[in-house]
């Protein structure tokens, strides 16, 4: 009898377009392979869904709010049925920059210094705070978002005005500007799968140099490192994949400076299409895009 797996992708959060690209292109995947497939949105039918199609394991693609942080692994839990990526717990500590930046720290991972900017504080002193933490320019961004949505780099001339366009938040992060590559690397499960460096044409690695092709990011693999320097990253991945608590795959955000590799995020829910960098990193490594998922589907089964 086939394998029947349900995928939830779609969802509300501003990543959403990305989510139903993850789930089709896995769902695409499967299909070549045998496996019954169902895709589902995560809204009020779900449970019915679940109930009638019964898989064996459900392939969480979901990006962003409500999908990568706690949410709906809560809901998934009440089904006793394995889901993939990572638990409760460990995905809302991942999706919370603020939360999970201080865990690095404590744990010694390097991470750029920040605060977090509360828009019902008086803001006269920020200039001043900022000059003292942080120094110009600084990153501004939400605490609990992804795929650069809402990341602006800022100067002392533009930060009130950007700091204004999202005040829907509430709260963000103001963190220092680091230059310097940009690496990214995954894990899987306990082992180090690989990096891959992303070389924007665009002023940082944003949504448009994400995934816009005409955007023309350079995918760099294998990285150009001394190899202790390639282990010394790989090992901080890990260890903050470990620290987290995360399951299945995950994708760390590191930017090197000066010889020093900054922590930017861990990603428990990384893009999942063929074209996205967990898979690429896989495929350089000798794991084809079906043996990935079928990986992260056997993984879903362990306790989280
Ligand atoms: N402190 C920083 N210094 C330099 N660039 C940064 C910094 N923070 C973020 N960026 C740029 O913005 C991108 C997105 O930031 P990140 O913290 O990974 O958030 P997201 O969850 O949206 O991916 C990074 O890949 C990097 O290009
Ligand atoms: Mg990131």
């Amino acid at each position: 009898m086939k394998k029947k797996v349900l995928i939830i992708s779609g969802g509300i959060s501003k990543e959403r377009l990305i989510s139903l690209d993850t789930g089709l292109q896995v769902a695409k995947e499967l299909k070549k392979y045998k496996y019954k497939v169902k895709i589902s949105e995560p809204n009020i039918n779900l449970s019915k869904i679940i109930k009638k199609f019964k898989p064996y394991v459900i392939f969480n693609a979901l990006h962003g709010q409500f999908g990568e942080d706690g949410y709906i692994q809560t809901i998934l839990e009440t089904y006793k049925i394995p889901y993939t990526h990572s638990g409760v717990i460990a995905s809302s500590i991942a999706m919370d920059k603020e939360l999970s930046k201080k865990i690095f720290i404590k744990n010694k991972i390097n991470t750029p210094k920040f605060f977090i900017y509360s828009y019902d504080e008086t803001n006269s002193n920020l200039i001043k705070k900022i000059n003292k933490k942080l120094k110009f320019p600084v990153v501004v961004k939400p605490i609990n978002e992804g795929s650069s949505v809402n990341v602006f780099i800022c100067n002392k001339k533009n930060i009130f005005k950007i700091l204004n366009s999202i005040k829907n938040y509430k709260k963000v992060m103001i963190e220092e500007f680091i230059g310097g590559r940009e690496i990214q690397v995954a894990i899987m499960g306990n082992s180090k799968l690989g990096a891959i460096e992303l070389k924007p044409k665009r002023k940082f690695y944003d949504y448009q140099a994400k995934y816009n092709i005409k955007a023309k990011t350079q995918h760099i693999i294998p990285v150009n490192l001394p190899k202790k320097k390639l282990n010394q990253v790989m090992g901080l991945a890990l260890k903050a994949h470990r620290i987290i608590g995360c399951n299945g795959v995950t994708r760390s955000d590191f930017k090197l400076h000066k010889g020093k590799f900054y922590l930017l995020e861990i990603n428990t829910q990384p893009g999942m299409t063929k074209l996205s960098l967990v898979p690429e990193i896989a495929y350089h490594n000798n794991i084809s895009f079906i043996k990935l998922i079928e990986w992260i589907l056997k993984d879903a089964s362990k306790e989280k």
